[in-house]
């Protein structure tokens, strides 16, 4: 079977409308990402209702932006590739009936695709780089989701362990809240991690020995007992940054004891698992920190995708749909979403 194929990948598995058109599997032709960002910024977090309204609205302008921006028509792609989960259960729907709906009008194959398989995949995206070599020791952290993952060759998956409480992001997330800063606290906690000091507080890290698990819950609560002694009369989180809380040191100091345990199990991962490279992905690998930790502490290649593709995007939909499309994946118009599926292992 000739390789030669385009794939529309399309994502709206939490709060970013996306579609894109992928050649090969490789090559970006067109990649929109609507973020809905400033929508959920008052709540804190994802709204559920609103993400699946705004993923409505702006569906079809995206899938129609990615089609044009590629300079193609329905009649050049060789599939439909979409998010079926994991993810929010009312935004995975529209993209999935999205993807349906072209599928039926058009005739082309749909392919159900799995988010962090997708998050995975977002590396054979950097064209101009070098193959990635198996056996490869991944970790993908997202809003959602720590995994570490053993990937012995396309499409074939070990999954080693995962969070046992809150995801990476997540805790980013929770932690910004409870400083007063913005949403999404990545970025935030990044930021004004800046002017900190990381080593002002000795913020647990759950090593959890013996197994490839992490554990985040621990560290958010020592963020929260250390905001309650400098601001006794604090009930729940903040609005904005309170004055006198030493925003910048807990920042600082949360962020690195995060980037500690995932850079240290991630590595002693790799060298257990005799894995040849290392791959960093999902939505917490746009950190800067985590991504200089890797680069200053492995003594093998550590790979990570650019920032645009870090966080949500349909171009590793895509990305996957290729694969997949090649490995013969052909799936049902009547198939469901699935909010909570896993990675698929082998
Ligand atoms: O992969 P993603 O876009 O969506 C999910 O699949 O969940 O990841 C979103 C998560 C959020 O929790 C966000 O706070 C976090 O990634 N994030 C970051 C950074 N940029 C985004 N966390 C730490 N540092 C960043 N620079
Ligand atoms: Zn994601």
């Amino acid at each position: 079977m000739s390789e030669d194929t385009r794939i529309l990948g399309i994502e709206t598995s939490c709060d970013e409308t996306a579609a894109a058109v992928v050649e090969n599997g490789s090559s970006i032709l067109s990649s929109v990402v609507a973020s809905q960002v400033s929508l959920h910024a008052p709540y804190g977090g994802v709204f559920p209702e609103v993400a699946s309204r705004a993923h409505v609205e702006t569906i079809y302008s995206v899938v129609d932006q990615a089609l044009s921006q590629a300079h193609v028509g329905l009649e050049a792609i060789d599939a439909i590739a979409v998010t079926r989960g994991p993810g929010l259960a009312g935004s995975l729907v529209v993209g999935m009936n999205m993807a349906k709906g072209l599928a039926l009008g058009s005739g082309l194959p749909l392919l159900g695709i799995n988010h962090l398989e997708a998050h995975l995949y977002s590396i054979w995206l950097m064209e101009d780089e070098e193959e990635p070599e198996f056996p490869l020791l991944a970790l993908i952290v997202s809003g959602g989701h720590s995994e570490l993952v053993l990937m012995k060759d396309h499409l074939s998956y070990q999954r080693l362990g995962g969070t046992l409480d809150d995801a990476a992001g997540e805790a980013f997330d929770k932690v910004a809240r409870l400083l007063g800063l913005a949403y999404p606290g990545g970025p935030a906690i990044q930021d004004a991690a800046e002017e900190g000091n990381s080593k002002a507080y000795d913020f647990p890290r759950a090593w959890l020995e013996g197994t490839w698990d992490f554990s985040f819950s621990g560290l958010k609560t020592a963020v929260l007992r250390q905001v309650r002694e400098t601001q006794p009369d604090l009930k729940a989180g903040v609005e904005a940054p309170l004055p006198g809380l030493p925003i910048a040191d807990l920042a600082a100091s949360f962020q690195a004891a995060v980037v500690d345990v995932l850079v240290e199990k991630t590595l002693l991962a790799a060298k257990e698992f005799e894995a040849r490279q290392v791959l960093v992905s999902g939505g917490v690998s746009a950190n800067r920190s985590l991504r200089e930790m890797f680069e200053q502490r492995a003594e093998i290649t550590v790979r990570v995708p650019p920032l645009a593709l870090c966080t949500d995007n349909a171009a590793m939909v895509a990305a996957v749909g290729h694969r997949r499309f090649l490995a013969g994946q052909r799936d049902a118009l009547d198939i469901d979403v699935l909010p909570t599926w896993p990675l698929n292992e082998d």
